[in-house]
């Protein structure tokens, strides 16, 4: 199924220069970037996103960490873009990626683990409208 999905450099990925090292693994996997934009979220922001774990022990860290520093915002998309994102960047713990993922060749931290991808369909949708509007996403 053709699909879209918002995935984030995260800060961590931006400060050891990743960016084009992730867009390109997306690319060369046959993923279409349609949408793209660099920003600083505030911790405010942070906490909006990742609303869904915030009664984890790891939440107030994990904001803190988010809206430390710029982040890339990206829509992705492709035939299976959710899972094909989430197969490329490899478990959110480096230590059980596989190898050739982003997260086992780049991360050093289960929180700062370079990328995020949405897991669902359902938080796809809710997190690209965090990030981009219908106009910003391109055709082609
Ligand atoms: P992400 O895929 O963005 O989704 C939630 C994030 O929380 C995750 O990547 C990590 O950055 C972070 N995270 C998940 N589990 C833990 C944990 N056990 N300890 C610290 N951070 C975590």
């Amino acid at each position: 199924m053709l699909e879209r999905t918002l995935s984030l450099v995260k800060p961590d990925g931006v400060g050891k220069r990743l960016i084009g090292e992730v867009i390109r693994r997306f690319e060369q996997a046959g993923l279409k970037v349609v949408a793209l934009k660099m920003l600083r979220m505030t911790k405010e922001e942070a906490k909006g996103f990742y609303i869904v774990h915030k009664d984890k022990p790891f939440y107030d860290s994990l904001t803190d960490f988010m809206s430390s520093g710029p982040i890339v915002a990206m829509v992705l998309e492709g035939e299976g873009a959710i899972a094909k994102c989430r197969e490329i960047m490899g478990a959110t713990d480096y230590r059980q990626a596989a190898e050739g993922t982003i997260r086992r060749d780049f991360a050093t931290d289960i929180e700062k683990n370079v990328v995020h991808g949405s897991d669902s369909p359902e938080s796809a949708t809710r997190e690209i409208a965090y990030f981009f509007s219908e106009l910003d996403i391109v055709h082609y």
